[in-house]
């Protein structure tokens, strides 16, 4: 319907803001593109050595993940729309966050803008995913690959929390492949022991 579309089109253009080129430029910071991986995300906004500005980055990411479809899930009752359009909702937003309309489509791997997007399907799936990445993050120090085991745990946890019938979990599958497929320089680096830990610091882009 024209109105799944309106909420499609509305979570598209919230995913494309870059929270990671917006808080570093309001901080007077080097566009994250420039330095580290290059990635506009909070893991490479860190190697800039500012936290509050990495902080900023995960909860702006996070936030409108859950923002697109929180909103559909409000609203879209009222127009007949249920868990399929949440879940359109939900990959638009994610869609926009790695291709971005205002930042030349150069956008960023989806690991906050998934787990906000998580807890706008259910809060303990959301919750599960953040431990595995948490618990990864904490034995290996390699933020790209606690996000690449976080995403193939995903699935597992919405067969088991959301249920195999659930849109959510067919669209859990999608955002997985769609954030491990983003993470491919990373698989290259870890692959041949290039990936630096969280925190490292990089002066510029490599
Ligand atoms: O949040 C993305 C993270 O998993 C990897 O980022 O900058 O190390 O490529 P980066």
């Amino acid at each position: 319907t024209t109105t799944a579309f309106a909420f499609v089109v509305a979570a598209y253009l919230l995913g494309s803001l870059s929270f990671a080129v917006i808080v570093s430029k309001a901080m007077g910071m080097a566009d994250p593109r420039s330095y580290g991986s290059g990635n506009p995300g909070a893991t490479n906004v860190l190697r800039s050595g500012k936290k509050t500005a990495a902080v900023l980055t995960l909860l702006g990411d996070g936030a409108k993940g859950w923002v697109a479809v929180a909103l559909t899930a409000w609203f879209g009752p009222r127009y007949g729309l249920g868990e399929q359009a949440i879940a359109m909702s939900a990959l638009a937003v994610l869609i926009g966050h790695m291709w971005p309309v205002f930042f030349g489509f150069k956008g960023g791997k989806g690991v906050a803008t998934a787990v906000g997007v998580l807890f706008g399907f259910n809060v303990w799936l959301a919750l599960a995913a953040i431990a595995t990445w948490l618990f990864m993050a904490f034995v290996v120090k390699i933020s790209s690959l606690s996000a690449i085991v976080a995403c193939v745990m995903v699935p597992v946890y919405a067969y088991f929390i959301t249920g195999p019938a659930s849109p959510y979990f067919g669209t859990c599958i999608i955002i997985a492949i769609l954030v491990i497929h983003r993470h491919k320089s990373n698989l290259i680096k870890l692959l041949t022991g290039q990936e630096g830990r969280i925190g490292e610091k990089a002066e510029k882009k490599g």
